[in-house]
């Protein structure tokens, strides 16, 4: 138990919950929805496609009554940008407008503000077609979308998320199926830092923007932030800490906040020479985006140890986006043997949700909202219509209990929208590998009724909220 007074969480505190186009939607290549990179991708082994999903597209409406159900204030969900501009650029379809406009309606309908993610690991196939991040076009071609974005929904939406985990995307791209290294490349740490500064400019570029076109619009980054970690004491292992700070945390904060390229990550690139070509105007560009508070998933932190250059073990690339490979003279993973793991071989670890927001706040100093956060497990329908799934309560309880610490320690915090509202396909593991506080009655490649029903945790759910965090 806690021999603190703990100060209680803020009245107008966002509760909430979070899902993706891609992941949640379906409906992936018909109503003119043009196929992102996410509908050509080779799939992962044992999993569907993407073309039901939890079938949002055509429930969305039930959807949303479910999440009033629980209390929601704040309902947060990604733009798909082929589904808008199915070559990317040029070509609008409406009913992809029409969709967008009736789950925003729809939400605030019930009081519910939407919070929309522009980018969330789905590029329009067309545009990988023509390079991605790769070309310094795709800079304008995001300003397009966002401009769109904003003219369509800017009378109604006021919270904007930029580029979910560009530093995921930037750090293991690859295995997301978004980034890619061109055939022939020859220095690749060069190439993958140019494409994060085209997101980088891309993403000033849509906060500045924000600010012009949407009245009262306030806008944030959305990366994965998780405090890291040495594996001891020794001056090297913390050194190898800082520098993975820098490169997995830092880089993208300091950039979004500040407009500058943190210290250590620049004279990484520097020494890989891999320094990002500026275009005319991005310096500026860079200087003139400015957040109003940074949103955040948060899964687990991450433990290194230094790596010397003559070490014989060669770390690998690891198997998704919480396990990142190690940089000789850099960093080098290490397993924390504090911390137990979910199921799917993930760390849990809550006091370190606490120590992240510590230091994301003393650097910043701006409101957070934690984007994500939660725990994908195995769920079981029960005969009766039942899901315990007292684990998931258990980890949000938990993560909770260290928001609450936080927020006594001082930290302004915003709001918390966990993954995810509903259940739906994971980045890796199907939809098998379950998130939502609302259960979708479908297994991996039988379709089933996709009947919804309310878990155990949609219960706990909507008493923290009743409660504003009181009763957890
Ligand atoms: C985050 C992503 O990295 O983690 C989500 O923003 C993703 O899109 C979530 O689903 C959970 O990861 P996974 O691999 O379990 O689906």
């Amino acid at each position: 138990m806690h021999h603190k007074k703990l100060k209680p969480f803020p009245k107008n505190f966002l509760w909430g919950a979070s899902t993706s186009a891609y992941q949640v939607e379906g409906a992936s290549l018909t109503h003119g929805k043009g196929p992102s990179c996410q509908d050509v991708k080779e799939l992962p082994p044992g999993t569907s496609g993407l073309d039901v999903c939890a079938d949002h597209y055509h429930r969305y409406k039930e959807d949303v009554a479910l999440m009033a159900e629980m209390g929601f204030k704040v309902y947060r969900f990604s733009i798909s940008w082929s589904r808008l501009l199915p070559e990317g650029t040029g070509r609008i379809n409406q009913e992809g407008i029409d969709f967008y406009n009736n789950l925003i309606d729809e939400c605030l309908k019930h009081d519910i503000i939407p919070l929309v993610t522009m980018f969330h690991f789905d590029m329009p196939a067309a545009l990988d077609a023509r390079g991605s991040w790769s070309n310094p076009e795709s800079v304008d071609w995001f300003v397009e979308f966002a401009k769109l974005m904003y003219e369509s929904y800017g009378d109604r939406v006021k919270y904007w998320l930029t580029i979910n985990e560009q530093n995921m995307l930037t750090l293991v791209g690859p295995l997301i199926g978004t980034l890619h290294i061109p055939e022939g490349c020859t220095n690749e740490i060069k190439e993958i830092y140019q494409q994060n500064h085209h997101m980088l400019v891309a993403q000033a570029k849509a906060m500045a923007l924000c600010h012009e076109m949407v009245e009262g619009g306030k806008i944030g980054p959305a990366p994965n932030i998780s405090l890291v970690y040495p594996a001891s004491c020794k001056p090297e292992d913390v050194i190898a800490s800082q520098n993975t700070n820098a490169i997995r945390n830092w880089l993208y904060l300091d950039m979004s906040v500040y407009g500058v390229y943190n210290n250590l990550v620049w004279a990484y690139l520097e020494e890989n020479d891999a320094t990002p070509t500026f275009a005319p105007g991005d310096e500026e560009a860079l200087k003139n985006g400015n957040p109003d508070f940074i949103g955040f998933n948060y899964y687990n932190t991450m433990t290194v140890e230094h790596y010397a250059m003559d070490d014989q073990e060669e770390q690998t690339a690891g198997s998704d986006q919480q396990h990142q490979r190690g940089e000789k003279g850099f960093y080098k993973g290490f397993r924390n043997p504090n911390l137990p793991t979910t199921e799917f071989g993930w760390e849990i670890d809550p006091v370190g949700f606490r120590s992240t927001v510590r230091e994301m706040y003393s650097r910043y100093r701006l409101p957070l909202i934690v984007t994500e956060n939660g725990l994908g497990a195995y769920d079981t329908l029960t005969e009766d219509g039942k899901i315990h799934d007292a684990y998931r309560i258990e980890y949000l309880r938990k993560h909770l209990e260290q928001i609450q610490l936080a927020i006594t320690d001082g930290v302004e915090m915003m709001g918390y929208c966990p993954w995810s509202a509903i259940d739906l396909v994971s980045t890796h593991e199907g939809i098998v590998k379950r998130y939502g506080f609302i259960y979708v009655d479908r297994e991996e490649f039988d379709l089933k009724t996709l009947n919804r029903y309310r878990k155990d945790s949609f219960f706990w759910y909507k008493d923290v909220i009743a409660s504003n965090g009181e009763k957890m």
